[in-house]
């Protein structure tokens, strides 16, 4: 089985996964609580928390699928990008563990792991396809050929907020606690989407653009007062969260026909979801950040031939 490690964010998470990419177990343990009261996530006190939760969670990961380090043949870790300390937490960890049990460790790209989130069991999509991906830290449109990393391709992207970013500023303006995007799809289930007329960013090509929405909700909230806002914030998460919906559905039309596939913490926003019936989505536990898509990405990455000198990243490019 590998054995995945993911610590590139606020999420201590290790997964056990077999070849054929069945998940024997998958454990998340989510910092969010420590970082709410910040508004967000401070890097250095996700680093320090990451160190406290890496060896029980792995140890947790393993019981859990009734596993020993025996019966792990490859490590596989996410290596960037992401926070620096934090992604260095767990490649430390996984070298440790590789070099003790004397196995291969895979590096593995972050983005390339929410992809391979969709071939993992039950889902196995088979190339090609058109693939979404939406994060806190990225938006992307990918032309999928290949299951490896050099299989993606990029058509599009943000040219300012992530998608989750600007769910999650949005959720802030809102009043929601931090990360606002499944708050603020909760809240927009009794609001009206069409209360608001919030503008869809047209930029050239297949690329996207929040942050004029982001302001667009921030004058709609400033020219309420309190009572007002109470009574209009269903409305207003309705109707922000239509426009970012839409922003994403017209992109993914424009990039053409054929399957298409949506991942990333924003892949779980049940309205993105509806407005997409033929899309073949990541399971829910599977869209936000998880050690699972770490393993099954490392089904289709070569391990590190020099491991012990391997170092974390922070962005690509
Ligand atoms: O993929 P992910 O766990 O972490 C990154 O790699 O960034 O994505 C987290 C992002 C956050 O911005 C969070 O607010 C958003 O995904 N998110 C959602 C929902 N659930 C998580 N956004 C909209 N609707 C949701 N239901
Ligand atoms: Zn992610």
């Amino acid at each position: 089985m590998i054995l995945g490690i993911e610590t590139s964010c606020d999420e201590t998470a290790a997964a056990l996964v077999t070849r054929e990419g069945e998940i024997r177990s998958s454990v998340v343990s989510s910092q969010a609580d420590l970082h709410a009261r910040y508004g967000g996530v401070v890097p250095e006190v996700a680093s320090r928390r990451h160190l406290e939760l890496v060896t029980p969670v792995i140890r947790d990961a393993l019981d859990r699928a009734g596993a020993g380090l025996d019966d792990v043949d490859t490590v596989a870790v996410t290596a960037g990008p992401g926070l620096i300390g934090a992604l260095l937490v767990g490649v430390s960890a996984a070298k440790a563990l590789a070099w003790a049990r004397r196995v291969p460790l895979v590096p593995v790209d972050h983005l390339h792991g929410h992809v391979a989130s969709l071939f993992l069991q039950p889902t196995l999509l088979e190339p090609p396809f058109i693939c979404l991906l939406a994060s806190g830290g990225h938006t992307l449109l990918l032309d999928v050929r290949d299951r490896d990393r050099a299989g993606m391709r990029v058509l599009g992207t943000t040219l300012d907020d992530a998608a989750g970013e600007a769910f999650d500023k949005g959720a802030r303006l809102l009043g929601l606690p931090y990360p606002g995007g499944a708050a603020l799809d909760a809240l927009a289930r009794a609001g009206d989407p069409a209360a608001y007329a919030f503008p869809v960013a047209r930029v050239p090509g297949l690329d996207f653009s929040f942050s004029g929405l982001k302001t667009a909700l921030l004058y709609a909230v400033r020219g309420l007062d309190p009572a007002q806002l109470v009574e209009r914030r269903a409305d207003l998460a309705a109707s922000y969260q239509r426009a970012i919906v839409r922003a994403l559905v017209e992109r993914l039309e424009a990039a053409g026909s054929g399957t298409v596939a949506i991942v990333g913490g924003v892949a779980a926003n049940s309205e993105l979801r509806a407005s997409l019936p033929d899309a073949v989505a990541a399971p829910l536990p599977l869209c936000t950040d998880n050690a699972a898509m770490i393993a099954s990405a490392a089904r289709y990455t070569p391990a590190a031939p020099d491991y012990l000198s391997l170092d974390a990243y922070a962005s690509t490019a």
